[in-house]
């Protein structure tokens, strides 16, 4: 089967007046059709900045310094930007931004914002735009009144709907979905959570899910993708990363062992020790060497490169005696 997004090398950084922050350096994965790949890691990893430049949009000062991002075996990277706006963002790939429904405008109805993206992104004209966000909203289990609400009165999980209904307007095969459960109690982030299932078996998605959340992750990803310092540390089978069976990279497995849950773990959550680290100057090595207890001589000298430890499971440690 052919992946519907291939991303080989890419690096994206942010080149700040103190230096380039080297946010996304050297990532490579695919994305296979009707695929979710959950994006993992501590914030600051560059889970945001990933899912930006894969819709062709990284935030300023941000810029690709190398690498592709094939769609349908085309790079989008070069491709000017009324291009990538006819044929890429919101009709082949679209993105829930982090905390999107956080930033909706107060004084503008949903309806007004839902059109204005719209009719920014495609040539429909308004009737045919309300009838479309109707059919949407419908979509999300919204009813149409919606539209003339303001955000204040809508609940969280209403406000959340109607971004990813947002979201679907032009028909995308990808959506990258950066936390959109967080800031939700537990009981709406399960409706949102079954929600996108079925919306992605009703319009054939492909997701990128992008959480702190290791158990939420768990419950909708078909591979897992842990990120640690702009790069890709572990990628895996949810059922093997999350299996019985250690995972390849000790930052899986600290990370794994920082999850609280709700049963059966009597002992103190473990922390990971340290911060993440400065991305203007990572440490040399392995990024995650400082911090890992099982690091030994050459992880503090040559880099990790992230290959196979076994069918369809890629790691990027020495430990793994590979590379
Ligand atoms: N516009 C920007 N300018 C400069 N640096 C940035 C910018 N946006 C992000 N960064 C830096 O890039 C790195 C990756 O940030 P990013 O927001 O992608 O992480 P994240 O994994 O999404 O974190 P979180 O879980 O907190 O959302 C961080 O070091 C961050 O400070
Ligand atoms: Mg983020």
């Amino acid at each position: 089967m052919n992946s519907l997004l291939r991303i080989e090398n890419l690096q994206m950084h942010y080149f700040t007046s103190k230096g380039a922050v080297r946010a996304i350096d050297g990532v490579s994965f695919e994305l296979m059709p009707g695929e979710t790949i959950g994006l993992v890691g501590e914030s600051g990893c560059g889970k945001t900045s990933l899912g930006t430049s894969i819709l062709r949009m990284p935030t300023p000062p941000g810029r690709y310094v190398s690498g592709r991002i094939l769609v349908d075996d085309v790079d989008v990277i070069p491709l000017p930007e009324k291009e990538v706006r006819r044929d890429i963002r919101w009709r082949k790939i679209s993105m829930v931004f982090q905390g999107a429904m956080n930033c909706l405008t107060p004084v503008y109805t949903i309806g007004r914002q839902m059109r204005e993206t719209l009719v920014e992104h495609s040539d429909i004209g308004k009737i045919d735009a309300t009838k479309l966000m109707e059919e949407y909203l419908g979509y999300v289990g919204l009813a149409p009144e919606i539209l003339e609400r303001y955000p204040h009165e809508l609940s969280g999980g209403m406000k959340q709907r109607a971004v990813i209904a947002t979201a679907l307007f032009l028909k995308p095969e990808i959506v990258i979905l950066d936390e959109p459960t967080t800031a939700l109690d537990v009981i709406v982030q399960a409706q949102i959570i079954n929600l996108l299932k079925k919306l992605k078996a009703r319009f054939k998605l492909s997701f990128i899910f992008i959480t702190h959340d290791l158990a939420l992750e768990a419950e909708i990803s078909d591979r897992i993708c842990v990120m640690y310092a702009g790069k890709i540390v572990e990628l895996g089978a949810n059922a093997r990363i999350y299996g019985a069976k250690a995972p390849a990279h000790p930052y899986t497995s600290r990370l794994l062992a920082a999850t609280p849950r709700l049963f059966g773990n009597a002992d103190q959550l473990q922390f990971i020790p340290g911060t993440t680290p400065d991305l203007i100057s990572p440490p040399e090595g392995c990024r995650f060497s400082p911090r890992c207890d099982r690091a030994f001589g050459r992880c503090f000298q040559e880099e990790p490169p992230l290959v196979e430890v076994e069918p369809g499971h890629m790691a990027a440690c020495w430990l793994n005696g590979r590379g």
